[in-house]
């Protein structure tokens, strides 16, 4: 029987945070009549490290199922550093089992993407009862068809090609946009199809400049005298995919681009001649309030969070699996990703569009 629980968000904010952590708070209040007290962990793992939290009433989760960001606060603590000491010389891990246990918690609700995952796992082989809920705009985490927040970002994503879409039409001009991810290019792939990108470059299928402005060009032949190509964050050339990552990242800080956008852009218009903008809406896609479909994913979600805590299954991540809400052993999720594959419907919906992927 639970009595006591804690809830952190850690790693990249998104939008749906706070519907989960009110879909979890009302979920568990329902079903122990009100008799459970909830702790709310600040900055992520890092609250839970330094001993930071603040025990939560009801006020606290009213009005939040809108609220972009999330009301605990969040920080990028990352795995790799968990277990090394540093000039603090504190031993993160001790103090985390340490907090836990002095706040009294039974369960502790870690809602966040790989990163999140890792850590919590850890927490968990450590014996602490853990439950993940999969949070990223990314939509990156292995096991899960959807996490919450892609969505939203989607629709922002979207929005933000749209937009780009007039202005690229009014002047004739080719538009090249950024969107965010790193490693994952769902969110560029998904917003490429919806806001009708002419190429769309992701990290998992380094591009082929050349092949991008040979179709380019050919769609201006055929009579397009516009176009928007939509650039993930973490894509790289063919030619820089034969590099190391630091070797690559230092060539680019030489010119002092982080990502392969303006590279890209300064390139088209230099090789056809045509006028080319580089777009970068960054972190405006992590913001705002979450969308319809994720105040609903995230509401299912952190009830189902809330049903697995009162059955005591712990050491689990929430997962949607072909439209069900289901769960995974965290150990099963921990280090692992859920990347682009060349072979998935999104790839063939915009290969059958004509979409060069680069
Ligand atoms: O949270 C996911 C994400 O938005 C990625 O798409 C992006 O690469 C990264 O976070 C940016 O992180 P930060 O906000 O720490 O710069």
């Amino acid at each position: 029987m639970i009595k006591r629980v804690g809830i952190l968000t850690s790693g990249g904010d998104c939008p749906g945070l706070n519907a989960t952590i009110r879909a979890i708070a009302q979920s568990l209040r329902l079903d122990f009549n009100n008799d459970i007290e909830i702790t709310g962990i600040l900055d992520g793992y890092s609250g839970l490290i330094h001993g930071k939290y603040e025990d939560m009433t009801s006020y606290d989760f009213s009005s939040i199922l809108t609220l972009g960001g999330t009301i605990l606060g969040t920080k990028r603590t990352p795995f790799k550093m968990m277990r090394v000491i540093e000039d603090d010389k504190i031993d993160k891990v001790s103090q985390m089992k340490k907090n836990y246990f002095k706040m009294g918690l039974d369960c502790l609700f870690c809602l966040g993407g790989n990163g999140t995952h890792k850590t919590a796992n850890l927490l968990s082989s450590e014996g602490l009862n853990i439950i993940a809920l999969p949070k990223t705009i990314d939509n990156d985490i292995w096991g899960t068809d959807i996490s919450f927040g892609f969505h939203s970002a989607l629709n922002t994503a979207t929005d933000a090609i749209d937009r780009i879409y007039t202005t690229a039409k009014s002047h004739k001009r080719i538009m090249v946009v950024e969107l965010m991810g790193n490693k994952a290019g769902w969110l560029t792939l998904y917003a490429g199809v919806a806001g009708g990108a002419d190429a769309i470059l992701i990290p998992e299928k380094p591009f082929d400049l050349s092949n991008v402005i040979m179709n380019l060009v050919n769609n201006f032949k055929n009579g397009k005298q516009f176009s928007i190509i939509a650039v993930a964050e973490g894509a790289y050339s063919v030619k820089e995919a034969k590099m190391k990552k630091k070797e690559r990242a230092e060539i680019r800080a030489k010119i002092g681009e982080k990502t392969a956008t303006n590279i890209i852009a300064k390139e088209i218009e230099k090789i056809t001649g045509l006028e080319t903008r580089a777009v970068i809406p960054g972190h405006i896609q992590r913001g705002g309030s979450p969308c319809p479909y994720d105040r609903i994913l995230a509401t299912r979600f952190g009830s189902y969070a809330a049903k697995l805590a009162k059955n005591g299954q712990f050491g689990v991540a929430v997962a949607m699996i072909n439209n069900k809400v289901t769960h995974n052993k965290l150990s099963e999720v921990a280090g692992k990703s859920r990347l682009v594959s060349m072979d998935c419907k999104m790839i063939g919906v915009a290969q059958s569009m004509g979409i060069c992927l680069g």
